[in-house]
Protein backbone atom coordinates (compact mmCIF):
# COMPACT_ATOMS: atom_id res chain seq x y z
CA UNK A 1 0.00 0.00 0.00
CA UNK A 2 1.45 3.22 -1.16
CA UNK A 3 1.86 6.49 1.51
CA UNK A 4 -0.98 7.95 -0.60
CA UNK A 5 -3.42 5.10 -0.63
CA UNK A 6 -3.09 4.78 3.10
CA UNK A 7 -3.81 8.05 3.59
CA UNK A 8 -7.20 7.58 0.75
CA UNK A 9 -8.75 4.97 3.14
CA UNK A 10 -8.02 6.77 6.40
CA UNK A 11 -10.03 9.50 5.29
CA UNK A 12 -12.80 7.76 3.63
CA UNK A 13 -13.05 5.16 6.99
CA UNK A 14 -13.21 8.43 9.03
CA UNK A 15 -16.08 9.81 6.73
CA UNK A 16 -17.50 6.40 7.20
CA UNK A 17 -17.46 6.79 10.97
CA UNK A 18 -18.62 9.89 10.98
CA UNK A 19 -21.49 9.39 8.81
CA UNK A 20 -22.46 6.13 11.23
CA UNK A 21 -22.68 9.18 14.23
CA UNK A 22 -24.76 11.37 12.16
CA UNK A 23 -27.23 8.91 11.62
CA UNK A 24 -27.36 7.14 15.28
CA UNK A 25 -28.05 10.60 16.49
CA UNK A 26 -30.58 11.57 14.38
CA UNK A 27 -32.37 8.48 15.28
CA UNK A 28 -31.76 9.96 19.19
CA UNK A 29 -33.72 12.58 18.45
CA UNK A 30 -36.54 10.61 15.97
CA UNK A 31 -39.77 11.93 15.99
CA UNK A 32 -41.10 9.21 18.36
CA UNK A 33 -38.69 10.30 21.29
CA UNK A 34 -40.82 9.01 24.45
CA UNK A 35 -44.34 10.61 25.33
CA UNK A 36 -43.24 14.27 23.25
CA UNK A 37 -45.59 15.13 20.94
CA UNK A 38 -43.93 16.79 18.09
CA UNK A 39 -46.67 17.92 15.73
CA UNK A 40 -49.80 20.30 17.18
CA UNK A 41 -52.98 18.90 17.98
CA UNK A 42 -54.71 18.95 15.11
CA UNK A 43 -58.66 18.04 15.64
CA UNK A 44 -60.86 16.29 12.71
CA UNK A 45 -63.98 17.98 13.70
CA UNK A 46 -64.24 20.74 16.54
CA UNK A 47 -66.68 18.95 19.33
CA UNK A 48 -69.56 17.44 18.23
CA UNK A 49 -68.47 13.68 17.08
CA UNK A 50 -66.00 13.93 20.28
CA UNK A 51 -69.30 14.16 22.23
CA UNK A 52 -71.49 11.73 20.75
CA UNK A 53 -68.22 9.67 20.60
CA UNK A 54 -68.28 10.18 24.88
CA UNK A 55 -71.77 9.66 24.97
CA UNK A 56 -71.93 6.55 22.82
CA UNK A 57 -68.51 4.74 25.07
CA UNK A 58 -70.37 5.71 28.34
CA UNK A 59 -74.01 4.09 27.23
CA UNK A 60 -71.64 1.04 25.96
CA UNK A 61 -69.61 0.58 29.21
CA UNK A 62 -73.11 1.03 31.52
CA UNK A 63 -74.73 -1.80 29.13
CA UNK A 64 -71.76 -4.25 29.34
CA UNK A 65 -71.34 -3.95 33.02
CA UNK A 66 -75.55 -4.91 33.50
CA UNK A 67 -74.62 -7.34 31.15
CA UNK A 68 -71.27 -8.34 32.87
CA UNK A 69 -69.40 -8.22 29.48
CA UNK A 70 -66.38 -7.38 31.54
CA UNK A 71 -63.82 -6.98 27.98
CA UNK A 72 -66.18 -5.43 25.71
CA UNK A 73 -66.92 -2.95 29.02
CA UNK A 74 -62.78 -2.18 29.61
CA UNK A 75 -62.11 -1.42 26.21
CA UNK A 76 -64.84 1.13 25.78
CA UNK A 77 -63.17 2.43 28.91
CA UNK A 78 -59.44 2.38 27.16
CA UNK A 79 -61.44 3.93 24.43
CA UNK A 80 -63.08 7.01 26.63
CA UNK A 81 -60.00 7.81 28.80
CA UNK A 82 -57.92 8.46 25.25
CA UNK A 83 -60.63 10.76 24.05
CA UNK A 84 -61.20 12.25 26.99
CA UNK A 85 -57.44 12.41 26.49
CA UNK A 86 -58.30 13.94 23.00
CA UNK A 87 -60.70 16.41 24.59
CA UNK A 88 -58.29 17.89 26.81
CA UNK A 89 -56.38 19.58 23.43
CA UNK A 90 -60.18 20.67 22.58
CA UNK A 91 -59.56 24.01 24.21
CA UNK A 92 -56.54 26.18 25.47
CA UNK A 93 -58.20 26.67 28.92
CA UNK A 94 -56.07 25.27 31.98
CA UNK A 95 -59.75 24.92 33.84
CA UNK A 96 -61.15 22.65 30.50
CA UNK A 97 -58.32 20.66 30.21
CA UNK A 98 -58.71 19.92 34.32
CA UNK A 99 -62.36 18.62 33.86
CA UNK A 100 -61.07 16.74 30.52
CA UNK A 101 -57.98 14.89 32.24
CA UNK A 102 -59.91 13.77 35.19
CA UNK A 103 -62.48 12.33 32.84
CA UNK A 104 -59.64 10.46 31.87
CA UNK A 105 -57.85 9.37 34.64
CA UNK A 106 -61.28 7.40 36.27
CA UNK A 107 -61.99 6.12 32.79
CA UNK A 108 -58.73 4.62 33.12
CA UNK A 109 -59.57 3.17 36.52
CA UNK A 110 -62.61 2.19 35.42
CA UNK A 111 -60.83 0.35 32.89
CA UNK A 112 -58.60 -1.21 35.49
CA UNK A 113 -61.36 -2.75 37.52
CA UNK A 114 -63.22 -3.89 34.60
CA UNK A 115 -59.97 -5.70 33.41
CA UNK A 116 -60.32 -7.49 37.28
CA UNK A 117 -64.17 -8.20 37.00
CA UNK A 118 -64.47 -5.94 40.00
CA UNK A 119 -68.59 -4.97 39.39
CA UNK A 120 -68.72 -3.15 42.66
CA UNK A 121 -66.04 -0.62 41.61
CA UNK A 122 -67.02 -0.22 38.25
CA UNK A 123 -70.59 1.03 38.76
CA UNK A 124 -69.49 3.27 41.40
CA UNK A 125 -66.50 4.44 39.24
CA UNK A 126 -69.19 4.57 36.17
CA UNK A 127 -71.15 6.83 38.77
CA UNK A 128 -68.39 9.10 39.50
CA UNK A 129 -67.72 9.15 35.40
CA UNK A 130 -71.31 10.52 35.16
CA UNK A 131 -71.00 13.61 37.57
CA UNK A 132 -67.77 14.53 35.80
CA UNK A 133 -69.56 14.92 32.29
CA UNK A 134 -71.90 16.96 34.00
CA UNK A 135 -69.56 19.00 35.98
CA UNK A 136 -67.50 20.17 32.49
CA UNK A 137 -71.43 20.64 31.13
CA UNK A 138 -72.37 22.89 33.74
CA UNK A 139 -69.25 25.52 32.85
CA UNK A 140 -68.54 24.52 29.23
CA UNK A 141 -71.82 23.58 27.29
CA UNK A 142 -73.25 26.21 26.19
CA UNK A 143 -77.20 24.50 25.03
C1 LIG B 1 -63.87 18.78 29.64
C2 LIG B 1 -65.22 19.10 29.29
C3 LIG B 1 -66.19 18.02 28.95
C4 LIG B 1 -66.31 16.76 29.47
C5 LIG B 1 -65.49 16.10 30.56
C6 LIG B 1 -67.41 16.14 28.80
N1 LIG B 1 -67.96 17.00 27.89
FE1 LIG B 1 -69.56 16.65 26.69
N2 LIG B 1 -69.46 18.54 25.98
C7 LIG B 1 -68.51 19.48 26.32
C8 LIG B 1 -68.77 20.71 25.58
C9 LIG B 1 -67.93 21.96 25.65
C10 LIG B 1 -69.91 20.47 24.80
C11 LIG B 1 -70.58 21.46 23.82
C12 LIG B 1 -69.89 21.26 22.49
C13 LIG B 1 -70.26 22.23 21.43
O1 LIG B 1 -71.39 22.17 20.95
O2 LIG B 1 -69.37 23.01 21.05
C14 LIG B 1 -70.34 19.10 25.07
C15 LIG B 1 -71.42 18.48 24.46
C16 LIG B 1 -71.81 17.18 24.69
C17 LIG B 1 -72.91 16.53 24.01
C18 LIG B 1 -73.81 17.16 22.96
C19 LIG B 1 -73.21 16.89 21.59
C20 LIG B 1 -74.03 17.49 20.46
O3 LIG B 1 -73.63 18.57 19.96
O4 LIG B 1 -75.05 16.90 20.08
C21 LIG B 1 -72.98 15.25 24.50
C22 LIG B 1 -73.97 14.16 24.10
C23 LIG B 1 -71.90 15.10 25.47
N3 LIG B 1 -71.22 16.31 25.55
C24 LIG B 1 -71.64 13.93 26.19
C25 LIG B 1 -70.65 13.81 27.14
C26 LIG B 1 -70.47 12.65 27.98
C27 LIG B 1 -71.33 11.40 27.97
C28 LIG B 1 -69.39 12.91 28.78
C29 LIG B 1 -68.78 12.05 29.85
C30 LIG B 1 -68.52 10.67 29.56
C31 LIG B 1 -68.91 14.24 28.44
N4 LIG B 1 -69.70 14.75 27.44
C32 LIG B 1 -67.84 14.86 29.06
C33 LIG B 1 -67.48 19.31 27.20
C34 LIG B 1 -67.24 18.17 27.96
Amino acid sequence: MTYRSGLTAICVAVMVIGLFAWVASAQDKGDTAGAVTIRPFKPVQPMKALMLGHKKLFGEIRESIIDEKWDDAATSSWILAEMANVNSHQRDIPKYQQFADHLSQQASELAKALEKKDGAKARQFAGEIGKSCKDCHDQYRKD
